[in-house]
């Protein structure tokens, strides 16, 4: 399955994508707020094999997209539809980018084309997904997207030794 944007491909993952999956960990920024592999290229050469292997969507039913800019093969990031139980028509989101790729609106270009083909395609009637408070570029783009903040999960997550806050948000089929 591959998905269009007006400057983004969303493809299914290929072994040669492996260098550029393990890449963001080695920038400090990348990792501020969310843990990070300890053997970055090792995690990803697993992960890339399992889930080109599988397909999409993968054993856990979850969607992985491979994020490209227009026709440059190169990934840039990536972005996760799960969806479970299909008979409960709920999806999670998740995501990650190149730190040379932000602030320039990639990341809510592929949301929102990840949110309509979870909500319209696969009929789902509800998409969520979480972050740390703290990562107001990763909330700005739910917002943008057009996913709504339903609540803050108060001390509820532990980062390198720090307690921290959650934030949920989600989008509902009908209301983007
Ligand atoms: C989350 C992530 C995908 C967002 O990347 P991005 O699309 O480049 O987002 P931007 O940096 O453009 O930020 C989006 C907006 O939030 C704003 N923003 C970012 N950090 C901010 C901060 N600390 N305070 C205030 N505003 C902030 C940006 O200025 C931008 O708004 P603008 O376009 O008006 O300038 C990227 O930071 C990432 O991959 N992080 C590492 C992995 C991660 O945290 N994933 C999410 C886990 S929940």
């Amino acid at each position: 399955m591959e998905l269009r944007t007006p400057r983004l491909i969303l493809r299914p993952f290929r072994m040669e994508d492996i260098p550029d999956v393990a890449a963001p960990s080695a920038h400090p920024a990348f990792g501020q707020y969310i843990e990070l592999p300890s053997q970055p290229m090792e995690r990803a050469e697993k992960w890339v094999t399992r889930i080109v292997a599988e397909r999409q969507p993968d054993s856990k039913s979850d969607w992985h997209f491979a994020i490209q800019v227009e026709d440059d093969p190169r990934l840039i990031g990536w972005i996760r539809l799960g969806i479970g139980e299909a008979k409960l028509r709920q999806g999670e989101v998740g995501y990650a980018l190149h730190p040379d790729f932000w602030g320039r609106g990639f990341m809510t270009e592929a949301l929102k084309r990840i949110l309509a083909f979870g909500l319209e395609d696969r009929r789902l009637v509800r998409i969520w997904a979480t972050t740390n408070l703290l990562n107001v570029g990763s909330w700005t783009v739910m917002e943008r997207a057009g996913m709504q903040r339903e609540g803050v999960m108060r001390r509820d997550r532990l980062l390198r030794g720090e307690w921290g806050d959650t934030a949920l948000y989600a989008a509902l089929s009908g209301n983007l």
